[in-house]
């Protein structure tokens, strides 16, 4: 069974049918036409690929790492269900997994001056 997943964005749902799971939310989304921008690619340096996990979801995921909560709390428009899409990677658990994409969002590397 491959994972299928459901984008959110400005009050549309996006029904995606990955055909492999392994793969991170912010590869499907990428795979798909979604639009995350992943400007680190997965190296957890920016906070483009946040997401907002439907409550439901949130916890059958695994724990973020603090390297992750680090990168969360710079993020725009945070929320208590918010992850990032990188490090999100797909198991058949996950089928039917809702996540809404932020209406903006923030690179921290853009921001290096500002702190
Ligand atoms: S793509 Fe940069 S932290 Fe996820």
């Amino acid at each position: 069974m491959v994972p299928n997943i459901i984008f959110k964005k400005n009050n549309k749902e996006i029904l995606v049918k990955e055909k492999s799971d392994k793969l991170t939310i912010l590869e499907v989304a990428q795979n798909n036409g979604i639009e995350i921008e992943g400007a680190c690619e997965g190296s957890l340096a920016c906070s483009t690929c946040h997401i907002i996990v439907d409550k439901e979801w949130y916890n059958k995921l695994k724990e973020p790492s603090w390297d992750e909560e680090d990168m969360l709390d710079l993020a725009t428009g945070l929320t208590v269900t918010s992850r990032l899409g990188c490090q999100i990677v797909l198991s058949k658990e996950l089928d039917g997994l809702k996540v809404t994409l932020p209406s903006s969002k923030n690179d921290v590397r853009l921001n290096k001056n500002k702190y």
